[in-house]
């Protein structure tokens, strides 16, 4: 038996219990990772929560359960290769990796298998488990949403939610890509905006950066829908051609190769992992009531070993 953290109702952070689990083993295209680091992210609270929209009540009750999540929750890992199914050729026992499973969870766990095709990809060598972890999830979702806002070399780019784990990503992916970068965010993230690159920060609580009266090629907006207070689509601060984006936009088809250019980018020094609070698997209600607030800085990180 190994230990998982299970989502025993929908709801808030106390419906929460480690308990013991099978051990899980690996199918024939499946790895099985001892996982070392994961983290909480916004959307394993809104599964947590069961708390989605009309439209997506039905599917999403459908593909994770009626009365309570079938699985144990989590979508990020980074931990080391325990074993793997004989039909995986791409990783061996004792590889170091770290990944994202957005639709199969269970990486609130001390074992967790996955598809070797799946969002699996060799850990950064120069960080620890706990910083690979704050890796997949901003930076996959920010990179699709910057690709999606076709970011290119000196454009100027703004980042609404720009301390969040996708805003801290998407401020150093866009200066990765040449933008110019202008992050938003409240008083106290300030100074860590401005330390990953962007050259110019506004304080959301003090100002409305629309009444700058500065434009912009791309507005890639950040703040999870629950904690928005303004709506940023169709009010401007665009230039002709600008675009604005939402990381509520569509559900992104997330790619292994952009993982790996996660990988080379962290390895490189040019996507730092930021992380707010670290958290062992036994205090995960703890760790879901902060996230639940709407302000970490980057990410919640759980250590689980
Ligand atoms: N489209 C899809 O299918 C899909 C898939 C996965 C995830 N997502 C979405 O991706 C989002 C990920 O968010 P995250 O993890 O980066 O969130 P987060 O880490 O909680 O960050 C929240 C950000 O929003 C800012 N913020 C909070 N309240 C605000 C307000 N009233 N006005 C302006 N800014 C405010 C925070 O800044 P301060 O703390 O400085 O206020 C912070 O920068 C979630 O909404 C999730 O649903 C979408």
């Amino acid at each position: 038996m190994v230990k998982a953290v299970v989502c025993a109702k929908y709801g808030p952070p106390e419906v929460l219990q480690l308990r013991e689990v099978e051990d899980p083993a690996p199918k024939r295209d499946e790895v099985c990772i001892r996982i070392f680091a994961t983290a909480v992210t916004s959307s394993d609270c809104i599964v947590r929560s069961g708390d989605v929209n009309r439209v997506l009540w039905l599917p999403m009750r459908v593909a994770v359960g009626f009365r309570a999540p079938r699985r144990p929750l989590g979508m990020v890992l980074a931990g080391d290769v325990a074993s793997v199914g004989e039909e995986v050729t791409s990783f061996k026992p004792g590889d170091q990796v770290f990944g994202f499973d957005r639709f199969g969870f269970g990486a609130y766990a001390e074992f967790k298998c996955m598809s070797g095709r799946g969002l699996l990809a060799p850990k950064p060598s120069n960080v620890s488990y706990e910083e690979a972890a704050a890796v997949p999830y901003g930076g996959l979702l920010a990179l699709h949403y910057l690709k999606q806002g076709a970011i290119r070399d000196g454009q100027k780019v703004l980042v609404y939610g720009a301390s969040g784990a996708v805003g801290t990503s998407a401020v150093q992916l866009a200066r990765h890509f040449g933008a110019n970068v202008t992050g938003v965010c409240s008083t106290a993230n300030l100074e860590l905006v401005e330390s990953l690159g962007a050259g110019a920060v506004i304080d959301y609580t003090r100002e409305d950066f629309l009444t700058r009266g500065d434009l912009y090629d791309l507005i890639f907006d950040a703040v999870p829908a629950v904690h928005r207070t303004v709506r940023l689509r169709g009010t401007g601060g665009l230039t002709p051609t600008g675009k604005y984006i939402s990381v509520t936009d569509g559900s992104p088809k997330l790619h292994i190769e952009d993982l790996t250019l996660l990988t080379e980018l962290t390895e490189a020094g040019r996507l730092r992992p930021v992380i707010d609070r670290t958290y062992p698997l036994e205090q995960i209600v703890e760790a879901h009531r902060y996230v639940d607030t709407g302000h970490k800085k980057g990410n919640v990180v759980i250590t689980v070993r």
